[in-house]
């Protein structure tokens, strides 16, 4: 019911890798949607729950043609497959033939997610720019991170991008824009010095946490899990990011009986 996005502005930081990290977090039912028009790779990289490979079939497209006469929320969950540890993920394109076959579809996945019913959207909308696709979503969203890393020229990047986000979905009354940057545990001072340049900017933002680079972590959403996850630096840093999005977002879930009850 709530619709979390997670983009970056540049590069590759580690947007798909701490979507499925905060999905495994989540306090709620959750659906990790990728909807990154430059390629999906959870189901290239993460097994089925079973131990076999995800259906590369099933996913955003399947949705959309599936959907082709009417697209309802109530669909959504008839396209995503749960991979190991549990997660549900609604899987993206892999191919540009593919991703042609959304242009159309971009602006109604944000209403789309938004309204599935028991479950929040965490959407992965990989890199965003002025002219991308997905930027469609940010106008459905109830929270919005961005993971940037502590390279200056991308930092540079960033705060474009949450100009753009605030001039059309942020300001005092608008969407929390959460950064997560991703940087070395020894480095907390770059992340104190980004924190304190985005707190002078006009483009506040409602959070700037610590995201640990941590390979080990990391590479367990890339499918190689070894040892319990929870302990790793990289998970353990994004508990704190999980719950407080959550808490930001919460009153938007509703569950469908929470909903007849009310009617009743
Ligand atoms: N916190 C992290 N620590 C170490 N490596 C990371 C971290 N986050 C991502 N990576 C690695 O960086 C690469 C790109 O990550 P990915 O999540 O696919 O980035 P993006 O979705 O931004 O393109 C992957 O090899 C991933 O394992
Ligand atoms: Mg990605």
């Amino acid at each position: 019911m709530a619709l979390i996005t997670i983009a970056s502005a540049k590069g590759s930081p580690g947007v798909t890798t701490a979507a499925l990290a905060l999905g495994g977090l989540w306090p709620r039912p959750v659906i990790v949607a990728e909807c990154d028009p430059a390629g999906g790779d959870i189901a290239l990289r993460m097994p089925a729950a079973d131990g076999q490979v995800l259906d590369l079939q099933t996913g955003l497209l399947s949705l959309v043609a599936a959907g082709r006469k009417s697209l309802q929320p109530d669909l959504v969950r008839q396209h995503t497959q749960t991979i190991v540890g549990g997660l549900e993920i609604l899987a993206g394109v892999n191919l540009p033939e593919q991703n042609a076959a959304l242009t159309h579809q971009w602006a109604l996945f944000g209403p789309l997610f938004a309204e599935v019913e028991d479950f929040d959207v965490i959407a992965d909308l990989g890199r965003i720019g002025a002219m991308t696709p997905q930027n469609n979503l940010l106008g459905s969203a109830q929270a919005i991170a961005m993971v940037v890393d502590t390279t200056p020229s991308n930092v540079v990047h960033l705060r474009e991008r949450l100009a753009y986000i605030h001039s059309h979905h942020g300001g005092p009354l608008g969407v929390p824009v959460h950064v997560l940057v991703h940087a070395s545990p020894k480095r907390g001072q770059a992340v104190r010095e980004i924190r304190y340049a985005l707190e002078r900017s006009e483009n506040k933002s409602a959070g700037v946490h610590h995201v640990a680079h941590d390979e080990r972590g990391a590479n367990v959403f890339q499918g190689q899990i070894k040892g319990d996850p929870a302990r790793t630096p990289f998970v353990r840093s994004l508990v704190p990011v999980a719950a407080e999005l959550a808490q930001a977002t919460q009153s938007y879930f509703r569950t469908s009986t929470a909903a007849e009850v009310r009617v009743s």
